[in-house]
């Protein structure tokens, strides 16, 4: 029954045997790998394993810390910075990017995380994850801040894990995306979703609508029509889900389509947006794009997006390609000032509310 399944060591083989670094891609991989398997007990444990709630902290984005936050942290650490293989990494969790320790050598690749994604969902037992993207660092020396701040579209590799009912790994080496299955049992993850292809087409969508009174137009105009159905321009109903953990959301959108979104809102002025570019938006864009989807700030591709400090914000609009599209359009039509918002059926011309003088 074991025979013939393909694990992920294998897998990289297979995939980056033209990668001549003297397997330091596939072994960096394997080591977030082993990471994960680490994070996935960690959160499987849940109230057992005395993991759940807050510490007396507040990260650099100003957020409380969980405590898995900083295990999660810990355990991408530990496990990625003894190989050799690394030049330094840049967490959600540290405010400046950790520098490989001079008892390690120093590898030509630098690892964006974010060790647990959703972590407001960690206490009510929802799914959360880790998000990754690796770069070349090309210098002999220690990198700096700057060196870290790439475009997306340099990234080498990128991926999520998901810790659901299963834990999922999946990611990409810029040849498209695929999907792999913890087997607890065995302690391997097993290709089991290979060439993951988003439809062009959803009708569902996913964003925070508590947040509508700050969006731009655009965002408004297309959920609008979205949730007027049949009713409206669209012609077809659609359907709404918001887990809060992007990974849960993205994975979703990969495995039927769909629509997510995080747009520059005005709830912040000071935020231009809510998800960060390099451990978050870069990785799962390049996921998205390597799956036939697109991943958009709403005026550009995010992949080419220019990353100006480590944790920086942008909006995010990814999944299905088509819809992608038609909101990129009415930001466009927007900045023209020639889009036409919604208006609702109800107060249009020989509507009820409306009258006829
Ligand atoms: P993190 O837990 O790493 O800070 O990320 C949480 C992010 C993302 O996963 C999710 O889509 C979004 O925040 C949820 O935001 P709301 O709380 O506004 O719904
Ligand atoms: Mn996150
Ligand atoms: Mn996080």
């Amino acid at each position: 029954m074991y025979r013939g399944r393909t694990t992920l060591s294998k897998f990289l083989i297979e995939q980056l045997h033209e990668v001549t670094d003297d397997g330091q891609l596939a072994g960096l991989l394997i080591d977030v790998a082993a990471a994960v398997k680490t994070i996935a007990a960690m959160t499987a444990k849940g109230g057992l394993g005395g993991y759940l709630g807050a510490i007396d902290n507040t990260n650099v984005q100003g957020e409380v810390q969980k405590k898995l936050d900083v295990l999660a942290n810990d355990a991408v650490i530990g496990s990625c910075e003894w190989g050799g293989m690394l030049a330094g990494m840049l967490s959600e969790e540290l405010e400046d990017p950790y520098a490989i320790p001079a008892e390690y050598k120093r590898g030509r690749y630098l690892l964006n995380f974010d060790p647990l994604d959703g972590s407001s969902n960690i206490d009510v037992n929802v799914s959360v994850g880790t998000i990754f993207s690796v770069l070349v660092h090309d210098k002999e020396t220690a990198p700096d801040t700057a060196d870290f701040l790439q475009i997306g579209r340099r990234q080498i590799a990128a991926g999520y894990a998901i810790y659901g009912p299963a834990t999922m790994l999946v990611l990409t080496v810029g040849k498209g995306t695929h999907g792999f299955t913890l087997d607890r049992e065995v302690g391997n993850f097993i290709l089991t979703h290979p060439d993951l292809m988003i439809p062009a087409d959803t009708s569902e969508f996913a964003i925070n609508t508590s947040n509508e009174r700050f969006w731009e137009p655009p965002i408004t105009r297309y959920v609008d029509e979205c949730k007027a159905g049949k009713t409206g321009v669209r012609g077809r109903d659609f359907n709404m889900r918001w887990i809060a953990s992007m990974v849960a959301d993205v994975h979703r959108i990969l495995m039927r389509g769909g629509v997510f979104m995080y747009p520059r809102d005005t709830k912040d002025p000071s935020k231009p947006g809510r998800l960060r570019l390099l451990y978050e938006a870069n990785p799962i864009g390049f996921i998205i794009e390597q799956a036939g989807g697109a991943a958009s700030f709403g005026r550009g591709p995010i992949l080419d997006h220019p990353a100006q400090s480590p944790h920086q914000r942008v909006p995010v609009i990814l999944g299905s390609k088509n819809e992608v599209e038609r909101i990129e359009r009415y930001h466009a039509e927007y900045d023209a000032g020639t889009d036409k918002p919604y208006a609702s059926p109800l107060f249009q011309e020989r509507s009820l509310y409306r009258s006829e003088a």
